[in-house]
């Protein structure tokens, strides 16, 4: 582990001291709908934000906050001017996505994407937002920072991109692309779900919002749907002049102004009270609860999530059946000097992707012989996991947006898990004989 790398103790124990009475360190879950006022002053003032507390579990609960402390803590984010974490759990890892563009974005506006994205993201920005009015330029080459500045429109309002690309495993040059972004006056949301903060810290880069599917590797367990926010805190709203949505009274809220009013961390303060409060794609407590079990142990798992991967990327390059592999931790990938950068050497993340020899036949057979591997549709479980993503997560795409994305026909998509590595192996020996 990287000496200058805090993340094990204060960051993981973050919100929350022991029990005063009882002495537990382990968080309660506060599986409540709503929290009593002391009188009517208290719940006008609690409306009002004179005062910050629970209203009701939609908008805010004494569990979900401490997860959000948490990884507000892992990635960097800010402080907030009433005392709440900067950072926004929610139902899952779309809802994050969609709230947080919706805090920037509105009816007539834009913005601009990597187009090496999840298949659900791809379908998000390409598909439901222009129904709402919101259109996405896409950028095939990501690489490419004079793609991203030309595709800036009057009315764009944000960039969005992963950090690294699922499932092209491509590495987001956040210091590039948000450079670009902020002389356009536009913030950079950068999903960090296949990274996490472990490896790669975008907002410590140049990124101002990181959205996060929790589902994925802050769980781990594979038992919860979740997504989390975190604001950065140094985008200027007022500087800018995009956004009249923060600097302009919101009639919803008692005509407040959210920025400069509630300086750094107004985005995802206005994310909570208002937008939140109106989708209602509100996190269980329980699934919070869930959550703060499997960011105790995420260091751990991310250094044998890393080499049990490095191990398969390495025995996937050198397999006869194999056309290609993507994933940057092999040194003839284009990002794996990048990615080498960011993470200064602790991995490369551990969803690695291969084009099989034979095409979708040969990929059926092999999926289907495997018994080690689940054959699921998620990615970051403690278990090995293995996808066709042509058939499935980015099947909705055309053959040319898959391509953009990174899929091809025989690609396999793994998501290697923390199992011993021989055990693994012998699996997908398996899967490659039966092809
Ligand atoms: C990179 C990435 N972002 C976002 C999501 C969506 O997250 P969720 O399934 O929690 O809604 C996924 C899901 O696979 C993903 O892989």
């Amino acid at each position: 582990m990287n000496e200058n790398w805090g993340f094990e103790t204060k960051q993981i124990h973050a919100g929350q001291e022991p029990d005063p009475t009882t002495g537990s360190r382990t968080v309660p879950i506060y599986q409540t709908t709503s929290y009593v006022f002391r009188d009517t002053d208290h719940a006008a003032d609690l409306f009002a934000l004179a005062e910050v507390g629970n209203i009701y579990t939609r908008i805010m609960n004494p569990t979900q906050m401490v997860l959000e402390a948490r990884l507000q803590a892992l990635e960097s984010g800010t402080d907030t001017a009433i005392g709440i974490p900067g950072a926004l759990a929610v139902a899952s890892g779309q809802a994050a996505e969609t709230l947080a563009i919706l805090n920037l974005a509105e009816a007539g506006d834009h913005l601009v994407a990597s187009a090496s994205l999840y298949g659900g993201t791809y379908n998000l920005l390409h598909y439901t937002l222009p129904k709402m009015g919101i259109q996405t330029t896409f950028i095939d080459d990501p690489d490419d920072l004079d793609a991203w500045q030309s595709a800036v429109q009057p009315n764009t309002k944000l960039f969005y991109a992963e950090s690294i690309g699922n499932p092209r495993n491509d590495c987001l040059d956040i210091t590039g692309v948000s450079g670009v972004a902020h002389q356009s006056g536009l913030p950079l949301v950068v999903d960090n779900t296949v990274a996490t903060p472990y490896l790669i810290k975008p907002l410590e880069l140049g990124a101002d919002i990181v959205v996060h599917s929790m589902t994925k590797f802050i769980g781990g367990h594979g038992n919860s749907v979740g997504g989390v926010i975190i604001d950065g805190g140094n985008f200027d709203y007022g500087e800018s002049g995009r956004f009249s949505n923060f600097t302009e009274p919101d009639p919803s809220y008692h005509g407040l102004a959210y920025w400069p009013a509630l300086g750094n961390g107004s985005f995802i303060i206005k994310a909570r009270v208002q937008l939140l409060r109106d989708v209602g794609a509100a996190i269980s407590p329980q699934n919070a609860f869930y959550f703060l079990q499997g960011l105790e142990t995420l260091s751990l798992r991310m250094e044998r999530h890393f080499s049990n991967t490095q191990q398969v990327a390495e025995y996937l390059n050198a397999h006869p059946k194999v056309e290609a592999v993507q994933y940057s931790g092999l040194a003839d990938s284009p990002w794996h000097s990048r990615l080498s950068a960011f993470g200064q050497g602790r991995g490369y993340g551990s969803v690695p992707a291969f084009i099989i020899k034979g095409g979708v036949e040969a990929g059926k057979k092999f999926l289907n012989a495997l018994q080690l591997h689940s054959h699921v549709a998620n990615i970051g479980d403690v278990r090995s996991l293995a996808i066709h993503p042509a058939s499935t997560t980015h099947s909705q795409l055309t053959p040319e947006e898959q391509i953009k994305a990174g899929v091809v026909p025989g690609l396999v998509r793994l998501s290697v898990g923390l199992e011993t590595i021989s055990d693994i192996i012998e699996d997908l020996d398996r899967g490659f004989a039966a092809s």
